[in-house]
């Protein structure tokens, strides 16, 4: 195979951040396989031509069915609301189409599995999009843990945390809604939360959350004049242990006065911690328990040497790479898994791990009770 021919549906946030990483990915490495932006699909006509001579896609499409019937198209790029991934990916894979899906993978497990069995049945390549993984920061965390530099892990503390919604005239848009969404910053937020914790230190044993609701009426983006019932937790606050017995809080909210997009987790071993913060991405704290007691402290290394993961293909030592990186790196790996007929991380089988956690958690949400996993 010498061309990947790609076909995206959605067209605003993610679809741009896709299309950026379709568009790099060749000039900064050289994956066995040439991504083709063949098709851009969505409903809105008009954005969508604009959006498509933006960004390099050759066509358009307002039917995604009918653009799944096409076999001028090898993999399909999912960046659309939540509830579309599961029938999206289903006939994707039906149709032998590779999957680049974004997160959270589904509204529910029920439908992670059917989408991780048509994947698996069809043979295709299947691909979850939680980014961080691919930050060259986090990958240094996950090569210092596995060499044991952090001993045994006590600790995990993540949060996930953003202002967003503290604006009472913010429209009740599909991320505010069940039928949606599935849930709020639980499953928007959490499952990149959850996705790093599972990569990081393992799974989890046991789950116990809770949520609150600050606003709970908000104008409807059809007629800001009615106003309409928020459908989903404003923030949840999740506790659990670890199989190999750590301890994890998970924090997730849209009401963090003053955080952005601050992303965050902290490590606890006996040996030493790590600690990232995806609002300065390119540092990782490191605090080592072997340092003379009289030097201790967490110091803070620049994860922009070539010998870091990724880095050598941008720029060199010290000059930082940012948020959309993350992107080309997931592109460089997927277009290889496609070409070699491999698989690539995280993909569906995350999905349906991370899904029985965010279920979990919602299960204790409502009952007030710790649920095993
Ligand atoms: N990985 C990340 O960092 C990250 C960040 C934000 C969002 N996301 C995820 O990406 C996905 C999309 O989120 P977004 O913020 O880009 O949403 P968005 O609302 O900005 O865009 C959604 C797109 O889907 C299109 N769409 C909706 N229904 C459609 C249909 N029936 N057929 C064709 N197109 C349709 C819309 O027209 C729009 O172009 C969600 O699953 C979200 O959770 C991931």
């Amino acid at each position: 195979m010498q061309e990947l021919r790609i076909a995206i549906v959605g067209h605003r946030f993610m679809g741009r951040a896709h299309s950026n990483a379709w568009n790099q990915v060749c000039r900064f490495f050289d994956p066995c396989v040439k991504p083709v932006m063949q098709v851009a699909c969505g409903r809105d006509e008009k954005d969508l031509a604009a959006f498509a001579r933006r960004w390099g896609w050759a066509e358009i499409e307002t039917d995604w069915q009918r653009l799944l019937k096409r076999d001028d198209i090898d993999a399909i790029d999912i960046a659309t609301p939540t509830f579309l991934h599961a029938e999206m990916a289903i006939a994707a894979a039906e149709a032998g189409k590779h999957i680049f899906c974004e997160k959270p993978f589904a509204n529910t497990l029920a439908e992670g599995e059917a989408m991780l069995a048509a994947a698996e049945k069809a043979g295709v390549v299947h691909y979850l999009n939680h980014n961080y993984r691919r930050c060259p920061a986090v990958l240094l965390a996950k090569k210092m843990i596995d060499e044991g530099e952090l001993g045994e892990i006590y600790h995990w503390r993540g949060a996930y945390q953003q202002s967003w919604l503290l604006n009472p005239q913010h429209p009740l848009d599909w991320k505010l809604k069940k039928a949606t969404a599935a849930a709020g910053p639980l499953w928007d937020l959490g499952s990149h939360a959850i996705d790093l914790a599972h990569f990081l230190v393992g799974e989890f044993a046991e789950i116990d959350c809770r949520a609150k609701r600050f606003i709970t009426e908000r104008p409807l983006a059809e007629d800001p004049s009615r106003t309409g019932q928020v459908e989903v937790e404003c923030a949840a606050l999740m506790t659990g242990e670890f199989k190999n017995g750590a301890l994890a809080t998970i924090e997730t909210t849209r009401y963090a006065t003053g955080r952005r997009n601050r992303h965050t987790f902290e490590i606890y071993g006996s040996k030493g911690a790590i600690t990232w913060d995806m609002e300065d991405m390119n540092r990782l704290q490191f605090f080592s328990g072997a340092d003379p007691e009289d030097r201790r402290g967490f110091r803070d290394i620049l994860v922009t040497e070539r010998s870091h993961e990724y880095v050598g293909a941008w720029w060199p030592p010290g000059h930082i790479i940012g948020y959309e990186h993350a992107f080309v790196h997931a592109a460089i790996d997927f277009l290889n898994a496609c070409a070699k007929g491999g698989s690539v991380e995280p993909n569906f089988h995350d999905g349906v791990k991370s899904l029985k956690v965010l279920e979990a958690a919602a299960k204790s949400m409502e009952s007030g009770r710790r649920i095993g996993l």
